[in-house]
């Protein structure tokens, strides 16, 4: 859309030193400029802004650009916004070539209308942080939901006073439509004169700023009890809730030092978090969150993690958040959800159980791929062939969303193994080829490499009937353990203590095992069967073994993961429990940060490579 010539010639227009020194104290060091780096955290400055190159560079973390990358990079700017801005601060005209000059023309008049706008927003906002000074009442609100004023300041938080009109006193005129367009004022048309009236009164005022730090709106929160609780700006030209993310602006260095965003739902979370010690935190708007909120934060930052309260709500919630981020889950991006106890949201939680106890939560989110498979299983009883094929047909839409790359796949795999099917025939499936039928060659018959646990193409389909759940860990380590007993006394005591407490028959047939181990030391599948003639758990060690294929080759590193698979699930479980009770036992704060951490680790071992 703008010509390239553009480009070079607004470059050559502007002096970076000045566009990055809103931002950055820069001093003067030589020939260059130099400063703590904005894009990480640092003490001493490697950030250096050169004017004869007309670029900045980071020696410490290794960014740099011209200065409408660092527009985009530092303000969070698509490419055609940092433009205009920089041409709007030079007085260059942004040639649209393709547009006709009503359009252009428009296009102005629009923009014009939106600084307006924000002037108007901000006035009002200046208002409301001065009538906030004057307000007991709201200054007592505040210090009882345990905000510091330091904290206020941050987030420019306001009272809009009593009274319908108190915004008169702040422009001055009240009838201006500007400010009923801003959506501060609300005109009731009673036939020949309207009636005009404050939108927000007696509430505690959340400004929302967009990424260049303008006010765009407010949301207002009723101070104790009344209805609505919150109540928003509509939406306005400056406004777009489906767009905007409260706490962005304030958010954005720490988006960037900490390298990880915190979705909420709240504008107090948000607020509370910042002051508890995460100021990396942002909060939809009282919306579901989008695909552009989603693109918007990670121009930020690679790592998201979204925080549902633990209730159905939170769960509702948590599916919108998944289909936002689908589209966006590339390879090197993470994406986590993190599920409080159902009584919980965020800021109830750091203030109930502190900030150590909120960071092992965080460190404990689900990652998107299992976040998928548990969305796609919900309420289904995997047992039954209904289940597993309900299963799938939940899960196509979503994977499909996914951008191509390896975690689609390893996420395919998942999603077969969970619905009882090998990865290659649920692709054929869902890109609607003909099933494998295992009659003549398939089209593309052995060029995909075939992964253990896949069945090759040309295998007969295993046979159909009744049927088990999908082997899960459980089952593969004593499917291992029964065609290698000899593994069992290389497991820890530990470990054995684990395998006896498995739900039966798993637990009763390691039980068994170590027994007959005792007695008769290590012995081939077949002599064990033999041994376990008319006992009543032969029958259990026969379906555990048959999910083994005769020329799958395994390892003792096969059991080793099975094993480690059981610990993470338990130990998981353990942890949401301690989670809940940290408050009231520091014991269990010490007991719940060694159980994440053994957590880490086992699943640092189950990383490949
Ligand atoms: P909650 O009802 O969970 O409130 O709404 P909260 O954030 O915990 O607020 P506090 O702690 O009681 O002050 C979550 C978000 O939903 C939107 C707001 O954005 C709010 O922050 N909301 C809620 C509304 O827009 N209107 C409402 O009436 C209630
Ligand atoms: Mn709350």
């Amino acid at each position: 859309m703008i010509p390239p010539g553009f480009k070079q010639d607004l470059l050559a227009r502007i002096d970076i030193v000045e566009i990055v020194g809103r931002y950055v104290q820069l001093k003067k060091a030589g020939i260059n400029f130099k400063g703590l780096c904005p894009f990480h955290g640092e003490k001493t400055p490697s950030f250096i802004v050169s004017p004869s190159r007309q670029t900045y560079h980071c020696f410490g973390c290794g960014v740099h650009g011209n200065a409408i990358d660092f527009l985009m990079e530092h303000g969070g700017l698509g490419f055609i916004d940092a433009v205009r801005d920089l041409a709007q601060q030079v007085g260059l005209a942004v040639p649209e070539d393709d547009s006709t000059p009503e359009e252009r023309a428009q296009a102005q008049q629009q923009r014009e209308r939106q600084g307006t706008l924000t002037e108007v927003l901000e006035r009002a906002a200046a208002h409301y942080r001065k009538q906030l000074k004057a307000s007991p009442r709201a200054i007592d609100y505040l210090k009882r939901r345990g905000l510091t004023g330091d904290i206020a300041a941050r987030f420019a938080l306001g009272y809009a006073p009593e009274g319908w009109r108190s915004l008169a006193s702040a422009f001055p005129h009240y009838d201006d439509p500007l400010l009923a367009e801003a959506g501060l004022v609300i005109v009731q048309d009673d036939g020949e004169d309207a009636r005009r009236y404050d939108r927000f009164r007696d509430r505690v005022m959340f400004p929302i700023r967009n990424v260049r730090g303008e006010v765009i709106g407010f949301g207002g929160r009723v101070i104790d009890q009344g209805e609505p609780k919150y109540l928003n700006s509509p939406e306005t030209p400056v406004f777009v809730k489906g767009r905007e993310l409260y706490g962005l602006y304030e958010a954005r260095q720490a988006l960037r030092q900490l390298g990880y965003a915190l979705v909420v739902e709240g504008y107090m979370d948000v607020v509370a978090l910042a002051q508890l010690g995460f100021p990396n935190a942002v909060a939809t708007l009282g919306t579901a969150c989008t695909a552009e909120h989603v693109h918007k934060l990670l121009r930020f930052t690679d790592t998201l993690v979204f925080s549902f309260d633990g209730d159905a709500a939170g769960r509702r919630a948590a599916v919108r958040a998944l289909e936002a981020a689908l589209p966006h889950a590339s390879d090197t991006r993470t994406i986590k959800f993190l599920f409080l106890p159902p009584e919980h949201d965020p800021d109830s939680y750091i203030r109930e159980h502190g900030r150590d106890a909120f960071a092992l939560c965080v460190a404990d989110a689900v990652p998107l791929s299992r976040q998928l498979l548990d969305t796609a299983r919900q309420g289904l009883d995997l047992s039954t062939a209904e289940g597993r094929a309900h299963l799938l047909a939940a899960a196509k839409p979503l994977w499909n969303q996914l951008p191509d790359g390896v975690l689609k796949q390893q996420i395919l795999a998942d999603l077969a193994q969970a619905g009882g099917l090998n990865a290659p025939d649920l692709l054929d499936l869902w890109q609607g080829r003909p099933p494998a039928t295992g009659k003549g060659p398939r089209s593309h018959a052995g060029d995909a490499p075939r992964r253990r646990g896949w069945r090759g193409r040309d295998e007969p389909p295993r046979p159909a009937g009744p049927r088990t759940p999908p082997p899960g860990p459980a089952d593969n380590a004593l499917r291992l353990l029964l065609q290698h007993s000899e593994w069992w006394d290389r497991l820890s005591a530990e470990d054995h203590q684990f395998l006896h407490e498995l739900p039966p028959p798993h637990g009763e047939l390691c039980a068994w095992m170590e027994r007959f181990l005792a007695e008769h030391g290590p012995a081939p599948w077949p002599a064990l069967e033999s041994a376990l003639a008319d006992h009543p758990l032969l029958e259990a060690a026969r379906r555990a073994i048959s999910g083994l294929a005769v020329a799958d080759v395994v390892r003792f590193d096969d059991l080793r993961r099975s094993i480690d698979q059981l610990w993470i699930e338990r130990l998981t479980r353990e942890s949401h429990q301690l989670a809940r009770h940290v408050g009231a036992d520091p014991l269990a704060l010490h007991r719940l940060r060694e159980v994440n951490e053994r957590i880490q680790r086992l699943r640092a071992l189950a990383q490949p490579g």
